[in-house]
């Protein structure tokens, strides 16, 4: 994990709410894998002190591309430091051909760089949008995706897509984040009897102040204990967060 300086090459807006950042990136940080983040900060003050999170929704080599509200103002050009990359690859299961993603109260562009990832090895990608996850514009996403709409914690057809899935990443920000993933979990298990490790995988946003694992502020609950989300997550198997409570 390193601080580097990066630059905003593009700055384009690709909705009502949405911007997209192209970002040329200092040697060090490239190679930046799906399921890892940045934490970014384009002021020189420490004022916000926290640096926000940017995780890739593309990347290639040195290049990568951010999803950012609109609320916010970037220009080509600017400067921005970068800690990074931040947490552990998503690995994608071994023969995998189908891949399901769940975005409950969040974004999905957490999510994107992995579905772009398995789209370019031919995996068929599906993606739930739960909660305030509906309000974002898919028509910003690759057509390639099925786009399926739930309510509540539910969606159509629960089970078939379920037993569709060679694979189950989901992300939902804390408050939501255990509860959603036990119950998702729960439902996982009465389709499928066996839940092999790495088949179910939720995203954990926590505060991240320092990405190093110096500051202590980023566990995570785990059946064996508790784990830093900033050096072994910020995805961890649902199968091991199971019974760890909050
Ligand atoms: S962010 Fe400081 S230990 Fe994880």
């Amino acid at each position: 994990v390193y601080e580097r300086t990066a630059i905003i090459e593009r700055v384009r807006r690709v909705s009502p709410t949405l911007q997209r950042l192209d970002i040329a990136l200092d040697t060090l940080h490239k190679g930046i894998r799906p399921g890892q983040l940045f934490l970014a900060r384009t002021t020189e003050s420490l004022d916000p002190y926290l640096r926000e999170p940017w995780t890739p929704i593309q990347a290639d080599g040195r290049n990568i591309t951010v999803e950012r509200s609109n609320l916010n103002t970037y220009m080509p050009g600017q400067l921005v430091s970068l800690v990074g990359p931040v947490g552990k690859p998503i690995a994608l299961r071994e023969a995998s051909r189908t891949l399901l993603l769940i975005a409950h109260e969040s974004t999905p562009a957490s999510l994107l760089y992995l579905a772009m990832t398995a789209l370019s090895k031919n995996i068929a990608v599906a993606m739930v949008l739960l909660g305030a996850a509906q309000s974002y514009p898919i028509d910003v996403l690759p057509q390639e995706i099925e786009i399926i709409r739930g309510e509540g914690t539910t969606w159509g057809h629960q089970d078939k897509t379920l037993e569709w899935a060679d694979q189950i990443v989901a992300v939902a920000p804390p408050p939501f984040d255990h509860d959603f993933y036990l119950a998702l979990l729960m439902t996982i298990r009465k389709v499928r009897i066996e839940v092999v490790t790495g088949y179910a995988i939720g995203l954990f946003q926590p505060p991240m102040p320092c990405g190093l694992g110096a500051c202590g502020a980023c566990y995570i609950k785990q059946k064996g204990g508790e784990l830093l989300a900033c050096l072994e997550g910020p995805a961890f198997d649902l199968s091991a967060i199971e019974m760890a409570g909050k």
